[in-house]
């Protein structure tokens, strides 16, 4: 079977992961993964059923009762399916961020989710976006980037984002939460927040969206050819 190509980013929330991702897939032709949504259906899942999000037992105990299908549209958005019922805009939420983070750091869930993750590269020419993707999901992608930029910058995007979809929010709590989160995800023993020891850092702190874009249009051509 052929090889599929796969580019593997990963980095801190708000790094402006998704942007370039979903930018670059379109223009390559590969397969956009966010597998950060993926985690969000989970943690929206054990929301809707009662269960906290640091609840370890009551996690274990559900985790199976979770089916997740990924749905790709021609509108060009992944979307969620979770026990056959859509829950793409159900998952953008600071709650579930908040959920997400926390049931993430559950072994169990990481080993519910490799496969999947795994599979979905094994099938397609991939960029797949994350935390854990170049050093856990895709050892072995033909490209690594480590994409960050300062907090207040990542914050700033964050809360245009969310201020877009209406939420009413101030920068100071989006900067917060941000920091909590991070943290949990950099600290947690199970396939912590970090850059692979061959990933290429970016740090998009002062770069446009095209400036970016160009950067790592660069670097993935330069392994391609
Ligand atoms: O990328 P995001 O903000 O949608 O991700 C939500 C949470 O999911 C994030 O705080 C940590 C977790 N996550 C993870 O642990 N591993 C991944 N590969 C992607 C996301």
């Amino acid at each position: 079977m052929k090889k599929h190509f796969s580019v593997a980013i990963d980095g801190p929330s708000g790094a402006g992961k998704s942007t370039m991702a979903k930018l670059l897939a379109k223009e390559l032709g590969f397969l956009y993964v966010d597998t950060g949504a993926i985690y969000r259906t989970v943690g929206y899942y054990m929301s809707l059923i009662g269960i906290q999000p640091k609840d370890t037992d009551g996690i274990t105990k559900y985790i199976g009762d979770v089916n997740i299908d990924i749905d790709y549209q021609a509108d060009g958005i992944q979307h969620m399916i979770l026990n056959g019922q859509d829950v793409t805009g159900e998952i953008r939420t600071p709650e579930i961020s908040h959920y997400a983070s926390c049931v993430s750091a559950q072994p169990v869930v990481r080993a519910f989710l490799l496969d999947m993750q795994r599979d979905l590269a094994r099938k397609h020419d991939v960029i797949m976006d994350g935390r854990d993707i170049g050093t856990v999901v895709l050892p072995d992608a033909d490209v690594k980037i480590f994409l960050t930029a300062s907090a207040e910058e990542r914050a700033r995007r964050r809360m245009l984002e969310l201020q877009e979809k209406g939420e009413k929010i101030t920068f100071e709590k989006v900067l917060a939460d941000m920091k909590t989160r991070d943290e949990r995800d950099s600290s947690r023993a199970a396939a912590p927040l970090k850059c692979a020891e061959d990933a290429v850092l970016l740090d998009t702190s002062g770069l446009t969206i095209e400036q970016s874009v160009e950067a790592i249009r660069s670097i993935i051509g330069g392994k391609r050819e």
